[in-house]
């Protein structure tokens, strides 16, 4: 599996990710099962086998069961932490929590901020996180704070490098400014199937353009790694953009997983994408995107297709 350095850190990894939102399906108060268990270790154990090496988490994935069975994990292979890069999110409170009314939401505050991390490295079973994202922008949000809980973070080791997720181009240049540390990455929805951030850069003056686009030229201008969250769309994409893709496989000999990442590794901003898959053998099919080079007409005619019309 080719590499790539997380701009402005020491951080060189897979240029695919795992995500491990799915490592527990189960979003109740449940405990593990033993098939859980068994589950992750599998996925961790594939992941690893074809090169991966930096995982994703969140606090809220499976209300922290994700994490802890990733943890269960870490204690089964004690030499795999210093091989991997660890990534969790943190800032999205879910309904409940604390009281029974209280609603889903965003809190950016320095007191949630560090609980949540330090959550996070119990679950994990680790004493560090080599990155840190706020998961989705927060209107309450006070620049401040946030600059103090990540120092807060940073200063007690906890947190290597801070970056954000599901944030456009003014929204991180607001909060950069009052940051000691450099964002260093932006998770984004980015697939054949939610391709806006890459499309809508052919529309500017035109009819239908989003402003999207810009994002992504933010995070490539000012150094911030772009990560596609769903970059299989979760299997919904259908129609002429999937058969499309399937050809191209076919002839190939890939799997279409292959073809629909290889999609997004050619653009040149370095699109990291993080899979979501639970199973070793879907995951093996999407690693094949390592070694596939879509031509520039191939990657055109994919983008056609998935907008349904071509370029302007
Ligand atoms: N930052 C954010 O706001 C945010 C939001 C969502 C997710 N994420 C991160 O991104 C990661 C990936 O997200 P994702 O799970 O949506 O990614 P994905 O790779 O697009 O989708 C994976 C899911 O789709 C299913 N799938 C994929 N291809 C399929 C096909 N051809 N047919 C049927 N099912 C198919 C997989 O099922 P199998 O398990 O059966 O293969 C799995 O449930 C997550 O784990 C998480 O780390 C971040």
């Amino acid at each position: 599996m080719k590499t790539l350095r997380i701009p402005h850190t020491e951080l060189e990894v897979s240029r695919i990710a795992c995500g491990c939102m799915n490592l527990s399906r189960a979003w109740d108060d449940g405990a593990i099962t033993a098939a859980e268990t068994r589950a992750a270790l599998a996925l961790v154990e594939a992941a690893l086998e074809h090169g991966i090496t930096l995982f994703d988490h969140a606090d809220i994935y499976a209300r922290g069961k994700s994490e802890q069975l990733f943890g269960e994990a870490l204690r089964q292979m004690p030499e795999l932490r210093s091989r991997i890069v660890l990534q969790s999110k943190c800032g999205i409170r879910l309904a409940g929590d604390p009281d029974a009314d209280s609603p889903q939401r965003y809190d950016f505050s320095r007191g949630h901020l560090v609980r949540s991390v330090e959550g996070t490295l119990k679950r994990l079973d680790t004493d560090h996180l080599d990155l840190l994202l706020l998961h989705r922008p927060d209107p309450l949000m006070e620049p401040d704070e946030v600059a103090r809980a990540f120092s807060q973070l940073q200063d007690s080791g906890k947190v290597l490098h801070f970056g954000v997720s599901n944030h456009s181009a003014t929204q991180i240049s607001l909060l950069q400014e009052h940051l000691e540390q450099p964002l260093v990455a932006n998770q984004v929805e980015l697939s054949l199937a939610h391709h806006q951030l890459v499309s809508d850069g052919l529309l500017f003056n035109q009819p239908g353009g989003s402003g999207a686009g810009a994002t992504l030229d933010y995070c490539r201008e000012y150094g911030l790694l772009l990560q596609a969250w769903s970059p299989l769309a979760g299997g919904s994409l259908s129609g002429p953009a999937a058969d499309l893709a399937g050809e191209y496989a076919q002839a190939r000999g890939v799997a279409t997983e292959a073809v629909l990442l290889a999609w997004l590794l050619k653009h040149p901003a370095g699109i990291q994408p993080v899979i979501g898959t639970t199973r070793p053998e879907r995951l093996a099919a999407c690693c094949q995107a390592d070694q596939v080079e879509l031509s520039r007409e191939e990657w055109y005619a994919l983008l056609a297709a998935a907008r349904g019309a071509g370029v302007p």
